[in-house]
């Protein structure tokens, strides 16, 4: 069942090149000029009427839920707010009927999100679940539903889940934009594009994996790694760093870099990895003065950044390229290299990759 890969994390990792095409199935018109969304058929007065977005969602899905913020504020102009759903649970949000609230679980029964999603619709908003498992109470429970049809995720550590939710988001943000008109035909076009091009980018990583694989076993034995980036590399060092501690028990931590000097630089001494997120073009300069911070405190720098990108390599001790994407998806495949990291450190560790102690893979209790 695992055919023949060892785990089910790096299988499901492997999986992803398919499982993001599947997601984008049936979805991208065929001229990239929208986004087909059957299961929603929103008018533009429907959307008109939403003047606020809540995503809820726990772990992982709520690291998509981050992302999501920024698709959806920047291409589609709305305002969101992201929690996770043990904490918007309990916080008297302020939901009404003008909100529209996504919850996102990939098993689509974790309790805190499915009774944040019921205390949603008491409060009179909207609801849309994006999720994995079809008929999950999530699912029955929500008034819309997007699939994310990743296939099954067995392995406790999200990785395929992860990266639909993003493609879902990214999709759903066109959409809405379509709707409100936010966004340029030809801004639409060129992230459509992007969306297509994604399947065989993650599998043009997922060829080379040997950077990282002696990057894991090189600093494998280390106790603390720090994941740091600005904008939507920030989002994805959450997710890397949460990877880490989960599989190879590894502490550690993320960091939007303009806040390390804030307090955490306090931390970064000769010799701790420092995982350099650098793969958006508005905040790199920025990015690489933070590098410079980290490396003058004699840090191992690892630079995850676009293809293309020589300069880098002035900066950072090790970098790992992703392919050149889209600004908006480099999440999307940023995110590869660390899940691979994390599985090869759990290895490396000699640690149980696919059921990781203390967690399950539903969570269905407070
Ligand atoms: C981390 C992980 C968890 C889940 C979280 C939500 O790798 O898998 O953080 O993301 O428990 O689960 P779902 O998406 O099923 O609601």
């Amino acid at each position: 069942e695992k055919g023949g890969y060892e785990h089910f994390m790096i299988k499901e990792i492997y999986e992803q090149p398919k499982a993001v095409r599947e997601t984008m199935s049936g979805r991208l018109a065929k001229d990239d000029s929208h986004i087909i969304f059957d299961e929603l058929k929103w008018t533009p007065e429907e959307v008109a009427g939403i003047n606020k977005i809540a995503i809820v969602a726990c772990g992982t899905a709520y690291h998509a839920g981050i992302v999501g913020k920024y698709y959806l504020e920047n291409l589609a102009r709305i305002p969101v707010e992201v929690d996770v759903a043990s904490e918007f649970r309990y916080r008297s949000p302020l939901v009404d009927d003008k909100t529209l609230v996504i919850v996102i679980s990939q098993s689509g029964e974790t309790l805190d999100t499915l009774a944040g999603l019921k205390e949603a619709k008491r409060l009179g908003a909207r609801t849309l679940a994006i999720t994995n498992v079809v008929g999950s109470s999530i699912a029955r429970e929500a008034d819309h539903v997007i699939y994310t049809w990743a296939g099954p995720e067995i392995a406790v550590a999200s990785t395929k889940a992860y990266t639909t939710q993003l493609v879902t988001l990214c999709m759903l943000s066109i959409y809405v934009a379509a709707l409100r008109e936010t966004l340029a035909a030809a801004k639409v076009k060129e992230l459509i594009q992007g969306l297509r091009d994604l399947p065989a980018q993650a599998h043009e990583i997922l060829e080379d994996v040997e950077p990282i694989k002696t990057f894991a076993q090189q600093y494998g034995f280390n106790e603390d790694v720090f994941f740091i980036g600005r904008a939507l590399d920030y989002c994805v060092a959450l997710e890397g760093s949460l990877k880490l501690k989960e599989i190879s028990y590894i502490h550690a931590e993320a960091y939007a870099a303009g806040e390390l000097k804030h307090g955490t630089l306090a931390l970064i001494i000769e010799g701790v990895p420092v995982i350099a997120l650098a793969t958006q073009p508005d905040v790199y300069e920025k990015m690489l003065s933070n590098i410079k911070e980290v490396k003058a405190r004699d840090a191992v720098v690892i630079g995850i950044a676009m293809k293309g990108d020589d300069h880098i390599r002035n900066y950072v001790d090790h970098a790992i390229y992703i392919p050149d994407a889209h600004k908006y998806l480099a999440p999307l495949l940023a995110v590869i290299p660390l899940q691979l990291l994390a599985y090869y450190a759990a290895i490396t560790r000699g640690c149980d990759v696919d059921k990781p102690r203390n967690l399950a893979k539903s969570v269905t209790v407070e």
